[in-house]
């Protein structure tokens, strides 16, 4: 049962779909709820066992208990503990307790939830005064999570290759970067299917360029690697430079698709280029121009893109750069102290992603000029919306593969995210874990870290863990920040290893693809908190580090250096599958129970539960891309059981006739057909 309330006039973010039955606030019953025309706040008393999920793209745990969230989408590479805002704004969150019940904040600006960081019993959601709420009640975590997907509408759907393994680095210049890497993962027998172009492919960091230099025949070379079935994944950029000649630019202005500054001018704000424009991507015809730029690299050969800083990132702008330049000036032959010296360092820092230059810009959504604080968290959906709609023209058969990095519910129908600048630390690996089941209650299903770290100098241990953990997630990509240590696999000793875990990701694809199809068609997470499946083991809501993937099985990472095995919670009894190759595995009944289990530091263990199945393509010895993996080729894991049966997707993976259930197939093994290596 979904209840929709209205107050005061709500900006049309498009995030919701489905149907509701519309009520008035006076009803609400779920929640205290107190409203004036600036805000709406809810108030819940939480008991002592309520758990909290949701939230999408958030620092913490699984269970959001214990801290003050807000959703503010912003570009900040330091995903602590004590932040409050990433790069997302996922408004929504399930009560699980004594009452339970979901509930959405439809709101594109700063929306807060004080789960117990006030008070430790006080769950208080702050909205602005124009907004939608939504109220979520069904029989089960899982049924409410499936009727608010149902309302947001049907996840984005990745071309099947883009869940082969990607590298990327921001650093890969030229033909001979790119080049080095598909042989240095080809010639070693490690399978790769796309490699990521970061901003140096481009010239002069303008959207939709090519640096000539770099890349003489970028069509050829894009034809030449396809060859080896490996895709280019270029980056696109909110901001577009401002510079004579470039057609981006001239176009944007001429036409007025620029975002506007209080005085009707172009907004200037600065990112890699220097000084840019951003394309006022919620202004309808703005977005048909901004998407239909992406054109020229399809018609490249391009199918795939991530699409970055569209918080949309602001190094400075001109106005306050000028006063930060009159300040220091004024301090310059001051004794500075200790409050002059850290004002002057504040002032500097302070210029990124400020909300006084957020609340000095303005966008035309269709007549209505509105400031771009209040619209805030829509720019980086928008601007994937814009390609994701204009790849329904310029390719409509086929899928195209989009991430964002910034994102609202809503735009997990265009696209899927990658987590942003994580850093090379163990404790972001444990973060990575707890985002992935809180982003797939949101719809987001195609998503992933940067496996091993962004920022900092990643160690062979941790990208090697993290590997083990990655091979679960749909978007599978090893990057890296400019700077930082070389962590393409083929950089270490220790291949055999590498090459062991990319290759169980790939003997892993059927089932992967299966369950991740299967989620969006259903409505489903692919990744489950253990309690979403085990509802009345009340000791499955503390497990914080263990997830449920797809129908069959349960995963439990190791995410701590020198750790040489962990702790693992079986709330039934289940066959542990220990393996340090698709070829090398040995298969072991699990009591139910608390259980620590030994785990190398080049093993992965699965967990196979009760009556479900697990799918393994058997490999043939050379594996470079999905092209070489025969999928018929299928051995069956799991316990003997009679009643035993896997449902089973399959599609081409590349046309966009997948609504249909039609390619579900049940299937049923028999005993002897079933078990380790079979
Ligand atoms: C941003 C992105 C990162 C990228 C870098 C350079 O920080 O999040 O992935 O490498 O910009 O484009």
């Amino acid at each position: 049962m979904i209840r929709k309330y209205i107050f005061g006039s709500p900006i049309e973010t498009g995030a919701v779909v489905g149907t509701s039955v519309t009520d008035t606030y006076e009803h609400m019953t779920l929640m205290d709820m107190v409203y004036d025309s600036t805000s709406v706040v809810l108030s819940y008393t939480m008991e002592e066992d309520d758990v909290i999920y949701g939230l999408g793209q958030q620092v913490r745990g699984i269970n959001k208990r214990g801290y003050l969230y807000i959703s503010n989408a912003t570009d900040d590479p330091n995903h602590i503990e004590t932040k409050h805002s990433l790069y997302g704004a996922h408004n929504f969150l399930i009560v699980c307790g004594k009452k339970t019940f979901g509930i959405f904040i439809d709101d594109p600006g700063q929306v807060s939830f004080d789960v117990g960081y006030t008070a430790i019993d006080s769950l208080k959601v702050t909205a602005g005064g124009d907004c939608v709420i939504y109220t979520i009640e069904g029989s089960s975590l899982k049924d409410i999570v499936k009727q608010f997907r149902k309302l947001i509408g049907q996840s984005y759907v990745a071309p099947k290759w883009a869940f082969g393994y990607q590298q990327s680095r921001w650093g890969y210049k030229d033909i001979k970067d790119v080049r080095r890497v598909i042989s240095g993962h080809h010639d070693q027998n490690i399978p790769l299917e796309a490699v990521c172009l970061d901003i140096d492919y481009m010239e002069r960091y303008k959207d939709f360029t090519v640096d000539r230099e770099a890349f003489p025949d970028f069509e050829g070379f894009v034809e030449e690697i396809k060859q080896q079935n490996v895709h280019l994944v270029p980056i696109i950029d909110a901001g577009v430079k401002i510079e004579e000649g470039y057609d981006v630019y001239e176009e944007g202005v001429k036409y007025g698709y620029f975002c506007k500054d209080e005085d009707g001018n172009d907004f200037v704000a600065a990112v890699w280029p220097g000084k840019v424009h951003f394309p006022d991507v919620l202004n309808s015809d703005a977005r048909k121009w901004f998407g239909g730029k992406y054109r020229w690299l399809i018609e490249q050969g391009i199918d795939g893109f991530w699409n970055d800083m569209n918080e949309p990132a602001i190094f400075y702008s001109q106005k306050q750069l000028d006063q930060v330049f009159d300040e220091l000036v004024a301090m310059r032959n001051e004794n500075l102290d200790i409050n002059s010296y850290f004002h002057m360092k504040d002032i500097v820092s302070e210029l990124s992603n400020s909300p006084k230059d957020y609340r000095s810009f303005y966008h035309n959504m269709d007549g209505r000029v509105i400031c771009h604080d209040k619209v805030h968290n829509l720019f980086g959906y928008n601007m994937t919306k814009a390609a994701s709609e204009a790849f329904d023209t310029i390719a409509p058969d086929r899928r195209i593969l989009m991430y964002s990095r910034s994102s609202y519910i809503g735009m997990h129908r265009y696209g899927g995210i990658w987590t942003g600048d994580n850093q090379a630390w163990w404790q972001q690996l444990l973060l990575s874990i707890q985002q992935m089941p809180s982003l797939n209650m949101c719809g987001i299903l195609y998503t992933g870290s940067d496996i091993g770290g962004f920022g900092g100098d990643t160690t062979p241990d941790l990208l090697m863990r993290w590997l083990e953990f990655g091979l679960f997630t749909p978007l599978m990509r090893n990057h890296a920040a400019a700077g930082t240590r070389e962590k393409e696999v083929y950089q270490f000793d220790r291949l055999d290893d590498y090459r062991n875990i990319i290759r169980i990701r790939y003997s892993l694809m059927t089932y992967i693809y299966s369950e991740f199809m299967k989620s969006v068609l259903d409505d489903e997470m692919y990744f489950r908190p253990v309690a979403f499946d085990y509802p009345d083991d009340r000791q499955a809501y503390a497990v914080e580090d263990q997830l449920m993937v797809g129908e069959s099985i349960m995963i439990a990472p190791v995410y701590i250096q020198n750790a040489k095995g962990r702790y693992v919670y079986l709330p039934e009894e289940m066959m542990m599958v220990r393996m340090k190759s698709p070829e090398e595995k040995t298969c072991e009944m699990i009591a139910a129970g608390h259980h620590y289990i030994p785990v190398a530091l080049n093993e992965i263990v699965i967990f196979i539960k009760k009556g479900h199945l697990l799918p393994m393509i058997i490999l043939p010895k050379q594996v470079k891309t999905m092209a070489d993996v025969d999928e018929t080729r299928l051995e069956w894991l799991g316990a003997k059981d009679d009643e035993a049966s896997y449902v089973l997707y399959t599609d081409d993976g590349i046309s966009k006739k997948y609504t249909e259930k039609s390619q579900w197939k049940i299937i049923k093994m028999r005993n002897e057909d079933i078990g380790c290596g079979k």
